[in-house]
């Protein structure tokens, strides 16, 4: 039985209330059938609390986080740090850009066939014009927070899973490239999926699903169709993000956005809401990307869908 994803977490729902009755195993109603976990409802408060974290570092630092400053070190460790306390095995990749030293986060979560790997990633760096809280807090916040529910939940995937935060993407993609360039092709191969999450939390949301491999697309299309949310592919600007050299590479990519300086028509804020004939981020690349450059809802949305889909693609 396929469940879909409201099927799933009504089931999920169901043992959870009878176990509170019986305070324990409930036989014959396990929502692990067919050896599947529903994935969690991320919340956002936590997405948030990682955002607001972000956005002292830019203050404390000059107003940024950008490659080659202390804000992006210190963005980097305050990540680690949390990866580490949970159980993650965390790895900092150092490399050069522009004459300076940019550093990659992985963290790989201990167990899963190393054969099957599946990956999610978001750049860690800002532009230095601004403390880059959607671009790209949004994504590193959301992954963090994804990969913290992992521990919590202490879930055993079938697959391998492994978490990235990339440097000096807005010097093009360097930190991405490097990690690629930086696997063997054996290694490589063992990459089956690489999900990328930049901006997911523009203040004049669209939401928007990459159709690079069609798998990976359906994930995330069938996770907005149960919560009754319209998504359009992904075009603006594409290849414009980290996914691109792991496509280059041959992995299948995929990921979400929410918009960056396009204008939303009148046609999408039918659909979403929001302001038509206006930027999906009025903010991008500018010093008013802030706390305050942020819809709550999206980036609920964009973190629950991320979970899903890391569930999905790694059982
Ligand atoms: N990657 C760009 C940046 O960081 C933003 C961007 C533009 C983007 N178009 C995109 C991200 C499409 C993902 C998908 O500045
Ligand atoms: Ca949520
Ligand atoms: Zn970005």
């Amino acid at each position: 039985m396929k469940l879909s994803v409201s099927g799933r977490a009504a089931a999920a729902g169901v043992v959870a209330a009878a176990m509170l009755v019986t305070g324990g195993s409930v036989a014959g109603a396990s929502p692990t059938a067919q050896g599947a976990a529903a994935a969690p409802d991320i919340p956002v408060a936590g997405v948030k609390a990682h955002l607001t974290q972000l956005q002292s570092i830019a203050t404390a630092n000059g107003g940024n986080r950008a490659h080659g400053r202390a804000g992006y070190r210190a963005s980097l460790d305050y990540v680690k740090a949390k990866l580490d306390a949970a159980g993650f095995t965390t790895t900092v990749q150092q490399f050069t850009a522009s004459g300076r030293t940019g550093y990659n986060l992985i963290a790989d979560w201990p167990g899963g066939d190393t054969n099957q790997v599946v990956m999610a990633g978001s750049h860690l760096d800002s532009v230095s014009s601004g403390p880059g809280i959607n671009d790209n807090g949004s994504g590193s916040a959301a992954v963090l927070e994804t990969a913290l529910a992992v521990a919590r939940a202490q879930y055993k995937p079938t697959k391998h899973l492994r978490f990235a935060w990339w440097g000096a993407e807005e010097l093009g993609l360097v930190g991405s490239r490097h990690y690629i360039n930086s696997l063997s092709a054996a290694n490589r191969s063992r990459i089956s999926g690489y999900l990328n999450f930049d901006m997911i939390g523009s203040p004049n949301p669209g939401y928007f699903v990459y159709d690079d491999d069609p798998a990976i697309e359906k994930t995330f299309k069938d996770y907005f169709t149960g919560i009754g949310v319209p998504t359009e592919i992904e075009t603006e600007g594409d290849g414009r993000s980290d996914h691109a050299p792991f496509k280059s590479a041959g992995v299948p990519v995929g990921g979400l956005f929410t918009g960056a300086s396009r204008t939303k028509t009148a046609a999408q804020a039918a659909k979403w809401g929001g302001r038509a004939g206006q930027a999906f981020d009025r903010c991008y690349h500018s010093s008013c990307d802030t706390t305050a450059n942020i819809d709550d809802t999206a980036l609920d949305r964009n973190s629950d869908a991320l979970a899903y889909a890391v569930w999905e693609l790694s059982e």
